[in-house]
């Protein structure tokens, strides 16, 4: 899991401020009201130090290839430098907030030496990990409930310093405490995209294939912040390049700790290389769609294996096809309706497959329903309904006799509902255990003269209708009732687990692939954007929900759209405070924003998934802002590689 690393430094921990926004004291009362007021009380009395601010600061100390993950493949300066056509720019992206609507809270109760916490996290298990070891108590006696969050985006990734103090506080004063963040809080406290430069270098041929690329990327960073975010660590898949370096740069500053956003360090990436080759396209005379196929990654670039699935192809085909791009007149500036400038803007997009462990616990009763267990929690993408769907199938029961019970970290251990992971790897979990339990029944049946199932191997069945039966035969067989009834059983349980490939396996797990296309119209005098239209062409295997998946895409291409043109979270150059930390000076899109989304899946189930699915919670963000820049410059002959592109950017 790329986007997570350890939790960010403990609150408390020792009498320095390192910025703005850091927690120095928890009041705690009866009510909110009583609490609100004692903490204007609270006096405090410090030095001040200068505060380091600002990406280009010449006295931040900069941490150079953290975690080993830069990447060199053939001689990219040497490619570079004998390259016809050289392409070198940099580009820059601003700061963001994830601001999910629903305030982050925690409450915390301690009973002895156990507790219980109701947090806004994404990841249940590892938010009991983290406070069994700071509070110095075995994790069985943590238990950490999280039913359903309302958007995390990546903020609820983190044991964040609230939490921490929320359960502090509520062993000191022996009693429930609840701890709400206001929304000024929801940027200082949990998390944000971090500022981005980037330098990317490219050389092709003049027909526009690549030789080298150099991506040198360079992120802002808490200082004493472990976390683990690289912005240039999937330049490596996306196109076929024999000469590749890639390099991440973080620059320590006086601000919160940034955290993960929705595609970390994926859509920061994606948009340098994807505007290159739209600027390419112009200089080469090549079609930006034809110019990315000609340098398409037929196989993993990194390992030389076929991908475990790739439609990409077919997502340009598709996407080129229902957006109308040949109607497209290639000359820049040249598409106009009255005042307003059109422009017609696409990008590729390759996402990638986290691919962690999971385990769930499935068992059918005597009443003929089943039940299926994990630590998984659902953050408003479907996790229920795709996990009672997809047991449901594989069980051969009906929705309604199939119940899921997640959010609890008592249930075993799954991975962060993050980073595009969970359905693959719950969903891989659900069809082990799934095809364990058939397995436990058949056990039952095999020594038993009583039942029509003696005997029979697990290839020779099938599930329908609560009933285990010979393939082909529904009226064969017996019901799972009938087996426990006759058993004395009340019910029978399956364990269910999937694990992390073994690096040696034949394929490269894909993840999913995407095609974004997008006009823009601009008002010729005011230079006002608007995105007109955006037609969102996805490669995620075998689609598990076709309403939650089409939601994630939309969703994800909203935030994008924010991310293009609206979204910048604005640290004071002088203190680091954060100028806009309220939905009255942040801004992020709304429906009139928004134009109808056009949202399309194509390609094959995954061979590297057991149930053929790839994940699709980023995926849908990460070629937007390239798409909608590209179509800018298409409209107006002006070339934007800063996000957001606001109108004094236009004018
Ligand atoms: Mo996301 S940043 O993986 O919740």
């Amino acid at each position: 899991m790329t986007a997570i690393g350890p939790s960010p430094p403990l609150p408390l921990r020792d009498n320095r401020i390192l910025h703005h926004g850091q927690h120095v004291a928890i009041v705690v009362a009866q009510t909110r009201e009583q609490a609100t007021s004692a903490a204007r009380l609270v006096e405090l009395s410090c030095e001040e130090s200068e505060a380091i601010l600002g990406i280009g600061n010449p006295r931040a100390p900069v941490v150079a290839n953290p975690w080993g993950m830069d990447t060199v493949r053939g001689d990219a300066a040497a490619a570079l430098a004998s390259a016809e056509v050289v392409y070198d720019q940099e580009f820059t992206i601003a700061a963001e907030t994830c601001n999910p609507l629903g305030l982050f809270a925690t409450v915390a109760h301690w009973e002895g030496d156990w507790l219980t916490v109701h947090d806004s996290s994404q990841w249940p298990t590892q938010a009991r990990t983290s406070l069994a070891t700071l509070f110095s108590v075995p994790e069985e006696n943590v238990r950490v409930l999280v039913p359903y969050l309302g958007g995390g985006f990546g903020a609820g990734l983190r044991t964040w310093p609230h939490t921490v103090l929320t359960v502090l506080a509520a062993r000191m004063v022996n009693c429930p405490v609840k701890l709400v963040l206001t929304r000024p809080e929801m940027f200082t406290a949990i998390g944000h995209r971090p500022q981005t430069a980037q330098r990317l270098r490219l050389g092709t041929t003049r027909d526009g294939r690549l030789l080298a690329i150099d991506h040198e990327a360079t992120s802002t960073r808490a200082t004493e912040e472990p976390n683990i975010q690289p912005i240039a660590m999937r330049t490596p898949t996306m196109y076929a390049c024999e000469n590749l370096a890639t390099r991440d740069r973080q620059v320590r500053l006086s601000i919160p700790s940034p955290g993960p956003m929705r595609a970390p360090g994926t859509v920061e990436a994606n948009f340098p290389i994807e505007s290159a080759l739209d600027e390419l396209s112009y200089r080469l005379g090549v079609d930006p769609v034809e110019l990315r196929l000609r340098n398409y990654a037929e196989v993993d670039p990194r390992s030389g294996r076929p991908w475990s699935s790739n439609a990409l192809r077919e997502c340009y085909r598709v996407g080129a096809q229902r957006f109308g791009w040949a109607d497209r007149n290639p000359q820049a500036g040249s598409m106009r309706d009255g005042n307003q400038l059109i422009g017609y803007g696409m990008a590729g997009v390759t996402f990638g497959q986290n691919s962690p462990p999971c385990q769930v616990k499935i068992s059918i009763s005597r009443d003929g329903t089943a039940l299926v267990r994990s630590a998984a929690t659902d953050i408003g993408t479907g996790t229920y309904t795709i996990a009672t769907q997809l047991a449901a199938r594989l069980l051969g029961l009906g929705l309604g006799q199939v119940r899921v019970e997640i959010g609890d970290s008592d249930l075993p251990p799954a991975p962060a509902s993050g980073g595009s992971q969970l359905a693959t790897a719950f969903g891989g979990a659900i069809h082990d255990g799934s095809g364990r339990l058939v397995q436990a029944f058949l056990d039952l049946a095999a020594g038993d003269e009583q039942s029509p199932l003696r005997g029979r191997q697990r290839a020779d069945v099938t599930v329908t209708d609560g009933r285990i039966h010979l393939v082909g035969d529904p009226s064969s067989g017996e019901t799972y009732r009938d087996i426990l009834t006759r058993h004395g059983l009340d019910e029978l349980v399956a364990d269910g687990a999937i694990d992390p490939q073994p690096p040696e396996s034949a394929m490269a797990p894909a993840g999913a692939f995407a095609a974004v296309f997008a006009e823009v119209r601009i008002d010729r005098d005011l230079g006002v954007l608007r995105v007109a239209r955006l037609v969102s062409v996805i490669d995620g295997g075998r689609v598990l929900n076709k309403k939650t998946a089409r939601s994630q895409i939309i969703g994800a291409t909203v935030m994008a759209i924010g991310m293009t043109l609206l979204e910048e979270t604005v640290f004071d150059p002088g203190t680091g405070r954060i100028a806009n930390a309220t939905f009255a000076d942040y801004l992020v899109p709304v429906h009139a924003d928004v134009p109808d989304l056009d949202v399309v899946f194509v390609g094959e189930p995954d061979r590297f998934s057991p149930i053929g699915a790839k994940g699709l919670g980023e995926v849908g963000i990460v070629g937007v802002p390239a798409a909608i820049a590209n179509a800018v410059y298409h409209a107006t002959g002006r070339r934007i590689r800063s996000l957001p592109i606001t109108l004094d950017r236009l004018l």
